[in-house]
């Protein structure tokens, strides 16, 4: 039963990292049959690597079809991270490395309307968050280090996923389990059948011949983890 209860969550979010910034309006309409926009904010401080800020996500949200899932890879989103939700993002996600007061941050971010979602980097474990686990949506699992698209998906974190999923479901929590890096059609079915329910796909979505085609593909090879 709860398998039944899973499967009818489970939702993909193609990351724009990989698509063209400079047509980000066609972009965004070629991945509209996903759940979410998934968009990756970087600060070249807490990763490696620079896309954008406020103002451009603002532009990009007015334009996506479908709901906006901000994912910031950034320093101090205690500061920033509000500026999101107020612009109309639809979730945010910050890092547990990277913020001050998880709790005040999350509270404040659902008291605007906006979902509220931490993320782990592959070495950090999940076990500290479960004190804290019911004032989330989301927890995302990075299953690359964070900071770059294309990169190979780390299978060692299904582990992780499997001990939040356990500790979800004894606990009647709800709260989606996200996936973010190196996600395919292929191990999409490990990643599901691991116990997450919410898929990120940058390079696997945007390079495909038919993006649409590789959402579906993403889409039901995870439900069939979960019917299997
Ligand atoms: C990586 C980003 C991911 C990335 C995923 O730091 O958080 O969202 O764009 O891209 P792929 O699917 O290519 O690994
Ligand atoms: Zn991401």
């Amino acid at each position: 039963m709860i398998y039944t209860s899973i499967m009818s969550q489970i939702e993909v979010a193609p990351s724009i990292l990989s698509a063209d910034f400079a047509n980000i309006e066609a972009e965004l309409n070629s991945i509209s049959n996903a759940d979410w926009a998934h968009i990756d904010v970087m600060d070249y401080h807490f990763v490696p690597n620079l896309t954008f800020g406020g103002p451009v996500v603002e532009q990009y949200i007015k334009v996506n079809p479908i709901k906006s899932d901000v994912h910031l890879m950034i320093e101090n989103p205690d500061r920033w991270a509000i500026d999101y939700a107020k612009m109309g993002a639809d979730s945010v996600t910050f890092h547990y490395l990277a913020v001050s007061a998880p709790v005040r941050l999350a509270r404040i971010l659902r008291e605007i309307g906006c979902k509220a979602a931490i993320a782990l980097r592959p070495a950090e474990p999940v076990e500290p968050l479960f004190d804290i686990l019911d004032e989330f949506d989301m927890v995302l699992i990075m299953t690359v280090e964070p900071g770059f698209g294309g990169q190979k998906f780390l299978e060692h974190q299904m582990s992780k996923v499997r001990r939040l999923r356990d500790f979800i479901t004894k606990n009647k929590l709800n709260v989606n389990i996200q996936v973010d890096g190196g996600i395919t059609s292929k191990n999409v079915y490990l990643a599901a059948q691991s116990g997450a329910n919410v898929f990120v796909a940058g390079s696997a979505v945007f390079s495909a011949s038919n993006r649409a085609d590789e959402i579906t593909a993403i889409y039901q090879n995870a439900v069939s983890a979960y019917k299997d």
